[in-house]
């Protein structure tokens, strides 16, 4: 299990090397190298250091190309020259690629390397909320917390998860006064229900519950007095409260089931969880000063948070009416996270129109010394899901978009392109439906992955189902037509041959494939898992334009060429596997 560096890395520290050969004085000099249409790589560190030592980049840059021996046998650089204003051009050897890539091959986790200082991340994403439908915003807070706790967890991050459900409220005194009255309206007759069903029982009795609410002042006081008992911790109203939670749960498992997400109970730590820490975090606050009195209420100040009438918004962490709020619960919870279960970072998948909020707790938690230099909080924020129109996702009759009817929706197309091709390949009828899952729900996940979770997206089936362009079908099927060349290979097995001449595009291939350890790094170092999605979609491209140029199996081809070609298509197969993977998206072996 070594990690190995990139043919980047390698001729980044070569030209470093050169470079301060040439110039002792310069000192250690960054050359700047990105990959380059003009050759492999190019490198333009050479113009700021000129800029800084008051000479003559292109000067500059033979000097460099002079301290480095270039074109023998076994070295990696094959050409370099002066090219433009002082860049150099770089082409490694066809040997070198191959034989960087038969080290990654040779690696079950492809050479991606583990990270340096890895720690403990705790992440707060799937957060649906108890006795409420979940709906497209808790689809991309699953979707992209469940991808970034895959990628830390492959670099080597200790991930603790926390689905931070909202399980606690005043709404809840409405909820289990209506069921003290009508007793029977969660009891499952029939045995186990579904998560549908579950569903329907709660829409219902929340309906109903509302209903009275609003038309029985009485009714409304004793569903206050209610919230009362249930903050007191009373037994027969925590009880039913539980049964609330449990009839949501089953709810949110199947939906995590149908997005094949894996949500482990202990995990689900609910605002309630922090329950009993709320009065504490207060009294702290208050203590330190960090928190003062105004109007009744604890709230904190910021000098940078004010309202429309220029007045200071502050965070309140306690109601005049003595009540505890969302933000009470979130300081709370970091204190767990970070006193308890030894966070160094707190990685929250969140809406970004919580934003604000985030803001406002996490710098409350740094004044009260929670949040410091060892443990630093962020919030991975995504934008909205719009529809067709570019307007917030709703239905036609102006109701927020049921994830499961959207999931079903998906699954359904996904079946139906499945099923069109399933012929050719000879699929069961079984195969068909576990395909059409993989390729419906893929889809869905990439859609939401492949673009900077930052901005807003449409949410389009047409385009996400489409086999042509930025979609996971595309991906998945690039996957799948490797498989079936390897089973087609017969005796021919993969087989790096690093003395073979590359065509031009397997080496763009080849030195694509070289550089899934940098991505992964980068991505798991910037939460941007968009970053993976686009060199996946990559990485298939040039697949297709090498099928194009280049016959993989042919009676025409020397046996070597077979096996070398066979050796880059599967190591491409097993990077789209474990890149998809890290998203959470399948890879069907036949499609
Ligand atoms: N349940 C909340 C919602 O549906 C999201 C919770 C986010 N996490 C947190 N620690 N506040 O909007």
């Amino acid at each position: 299990m070594a990690s190995v560096p990139s043919l980047a890395a390698s001729v980044n520290q070569r030209v470093a090397d050169a470079l301060s050969a040439a110039l002792p004085e310069a000192g250690a000099v960054d050359p700047l190298l990105r990959r380059s249409d003009r050759a492999d790589f190019q490198a333009n560190g050479m113009l700021a250091l000129a800029k800084k030592l008051k000479g003559n980049p292109r000067e500059l840059a033979a000097q460099v190309v002079a301290a480095l021996p270039a074109g023998e046998s076994g070295a990696v650089i094959k050409e370099i020259e002066v090219s433009g204003p002082g860049f150099l051009n770089i082409t490694v050897a066809d040997e070198a690629i191959i034989k960087t890539l038969a080290g990654r091959a040779a690696d079950d986790r492809l050479g991606v390397p583990y990270a340096e200082d890895a720690g403990t991340t705790v992440i707060d994403y799937a957060q649906p909320n108890v006795a409420k439908e979940m709906h497209v915003g808790h689809l991309r807070s699953a979707v992209i917390g469940d991808a970034m706790v895959q990628i830390l967890e492959f670099v080597g991050e200790k991930v603790i998860r926390r689905h931070h459900i909202g399980d606690w409220g005043t709404q809840f005194g409405m909820l289990i006064q209506y069921l003290i009255e009508h007793p029977h309206e969660l009891d499952h007759k029939g045995g186990e229900v579904s998560g549908e069903e579950a569903m329907s029982n709660l829409n219902r009795l929340y309906k109903a519950s509302r209903a009275v609410f609003d038309s029985d002042p009485e009714f409304k006081e004793r569903a206050r007095d209610r919230v009362v008992a249930l903050q007191a911790g009373e037994q027969e109203t925590l009880a039913l409260w539980q049964r609330f939670v449990d009839e949501s749960k089953i709810y949110f498992y199947s939906v995590f089931d149908k997005l094949d997400m894996e949500i482990r109970d202990p995990d689900v730590v609910g605002e309630s969880g922090y329950n009993a820490m709320l009065e504490e975090t207060c009294r702290l606050l208050e203590e330190s000063g960090v928190a003062v009195r105004s109007e009744g209420a604890l709230c904190v100040f910021f000098d940078d948070v004010k309202g429309p009438d220029g007045k200071p918004v502050p965070l309140i962490v306690k109601k005049s009416n003595g009540g505890y709020g969302y933000a009470a619960t979130d300081l709370s919870a970091i204190r767990d996270r970070v006193q308890t279960l030894g966070a160094n970072t707190l990685l929250y998948v969140v809406d970004a129109r919580q934003s604000l909020h985030f803001k406002m707790v996490f710098e409350t938690a740094r004044r009260a010394g929670w949040l410091n230099e060892k443990t630093h909080a962020v919030q991975l924020a995504f934008g909205t899901v719009l529809g067709k129109d570019g307007k917030p996702f709703k239905t036609r009759e102006g109701e927020t978009v049921r994830l499961v009817d959207l999931l079903d929706e998906a699954v359904e197309r996904a079946t139906g392109v499945v099923r069109e091709k399933a012929g050719k390949v000879g699929l069961t009828e079984q195969e068909i439906v576990e395909n059409g899952a993989h390729v419906g729900i893929g889809a869905v996940k990439y859609a939401d992955l492949s673009t900077s979770a930052a901005r807003d997206y449409k949410f389009d089936l047409d385009q996400m189902v489409s086999l042509n362009g930025d979609t996971s079908v595309y991906l998945q099927y690039a996957y799948a037509r490797i498989q079936s060349i390897l089973r087609k290979a017969g005796d021919a097995r993969p087989l790096a041959h690093p003395e073979l001449e590359l065509a031009p595009a397997e080496r763009a291939l080849g030195l694509h494939l070289d550089q899934f350890g940098e991505v992964v790094s980068e991505v798991a170092a910037t939460y941007e898992p968009h970053k993976l999605a686009a060199y996946l979609y990559q990485l298939a491209s040039y697949l297709t334009t090498f099928y194009d140029q280049c016959q993989v199996v042919s009676a025409d081809n020397p046996p070597e060429l077979v096996e070398n070609r066979l050796f880059l298509v599967s190591l491409t197969a097993r990077t789209l596997h474990q890149g998809m993977a890290l998203l959470g998206i399948r890879t069907p072996e036949r499609l």
